[in-house]
């Protein structure tokens, strides 16, 4: 008897150029393009394993072990769904293809970070989640990661761009059935490998306002965001594509600091107005700032996505010097050190030094 299983690692991505907004809430269509770098896999990351077996009576979840329920034509069962179709016209085609697309399947997921706090635990999930059921119908071999990320869209939005490793571009597209929205890799790592990701964990808790309701909110509400997407995106994509080709990272940092305000702002801007970040959030903005306009020169980025967790972009040569910054006035900070300098520090509490 054969055992029909794949397990999957993500890693999560951060948005340079931040996606907020649907244009289709069902297939999740974006308003605007978007920009992201993918961490490396031995950080924050999800880890899933599917298994498909004629006994099973029903498709599950576990995440990080607790069952999450599969609502019919909900997102997950949209990814499934698409995979389990895609795996059966292989099955049609190829006599010789075990029959198992008819089987349920089990899927446990484990986040090695904190879900649902801002730190993209829904794109590595999904990306995880998509990969791992495409390598046990060894979809993996005739999809490309572009072609798997239409799929990933439909679990999380953010979910496209954790299947390509690097500096990953989310083209919002224009066709009304999401066929041309897709991810593109634009750079991959090894192209920038001086770029490092500090993360710095302001609160692990849940946040209050999920994504997905607070950008719906946004675009129901929002004239800002109105503005943003007609007049600010475009060419900040460019820019920042430009910018990342040429290792340019004074206009990187510059954009992707501009991009995180705007986000913020518009959250803002949303009736009723919603507040990611925090004290700590905005004390961790002023240091990046003072430390920039010691240096006299752009060194380090600060990103804030949907919660009040810090993402600060830097290179390798400046890390140590920024890394030291934060623990110095955040004392509770812990940082981990690894061979690519990629550093978490652990819920930053109270500052030290007003
Ligand atoms: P985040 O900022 O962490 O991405 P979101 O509000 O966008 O927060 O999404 C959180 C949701 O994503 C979780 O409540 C869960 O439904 C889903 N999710 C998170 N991790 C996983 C995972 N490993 N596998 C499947 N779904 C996941
Ligand atoms: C602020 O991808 O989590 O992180 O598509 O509704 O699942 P859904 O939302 P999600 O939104 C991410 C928003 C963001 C910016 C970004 O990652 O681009
Ligand atoms: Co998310």
């Amino acid at each position: 008897m054969s055992l029909y299983q794949a397990t999957a690692s993500a890693p999560v991505n951060i948005a340079c150029i931040k996606y907020w907004g649907k244009r289709d809430t069902a297939l999740i269509l974006p308003t605007n393009s978007s920009l992201s770098v993918t961490l490396d896999q031995d950080h924050l990351r999800s880890t899933t394993t599917s298994r498909a077996d004629a006994s099973f009576t029903k498709d599950t979840l576990w995440l990080n072990g607790k069952e999450e329920v599969i609502k019919p034509g909900g997102r997950t069962a949209v990814c499934i769904e698409e995979l389990r179709r895609l795996r059966k016209v292989a099955e049609d085609a190829n006599s010789n293809e075990p029959k198992i697309s008819s089987f349920k399947l089990h899927i446990a997921s484990y986040n090695n970070f904190p879900t649902a706090a801002g730190l993209a635990s829904s794109a590595a999930g999904f990306a995880a989640l998509v990969s791992s059921i495409a390598q046990l119908y060894s979809l993996d071999k005739v999809l490309s990661a572009s072609q798997l990320s239409l799929i990933a869209r439909q679990g999380s939005g953010s979910a496209c761009r954790s299947l390509m490793g690097g500096f990953v571009a989310w083209q919002a597209g224009q066709l009304a059935d999401g066929s041309d929205s897709l991810a593109v890799q634009v750079a991959p790592r090894e192209h920038w490998p001086e770029m490092h990701a500090l993360i710095c964990v302001v609160s692990d808790a849940k946040k209050g306002t999920s994504s997905t309701s607070g950008m719906q909110r946004t675009v129901e509400t929002s004239p800002l965001l109105q503005h943003r997407i007609n007049h600010v995106v475009p060419q900040r994509m460019k820019d920042i594509t430009a910018a990342i080709q040429a290792r340019d990272f004074p206009t990187f940092a510059r954009l992707t600091m501009q991009d995180s305000n705007q986000f913020h702002a518009v959250c803002l801007d949303t009736e009723p107005p919603i507040f990611y970040m925090n004290d700590v959030s905005r004390a961790l903005v002023q240091l990046v700032v003072e430390y920039n306009r010691a240096a006299g020169e752009v060194r380090a980025a600060y990103t804030y996505d949907a919660g009040p967790n810090c993402v600060i972009y830097v290179l390798q040569k400046h890390v140590k010097e920024i890394a030291n910054l934060v623990v110095r006035f955040f004392p509770l900070a812990e940082t981990f050190k690894d061979p690519f300098a990629l550093f978490a520090s652990e819920k930053i509490g109270e500052l030290a030094v007003p």
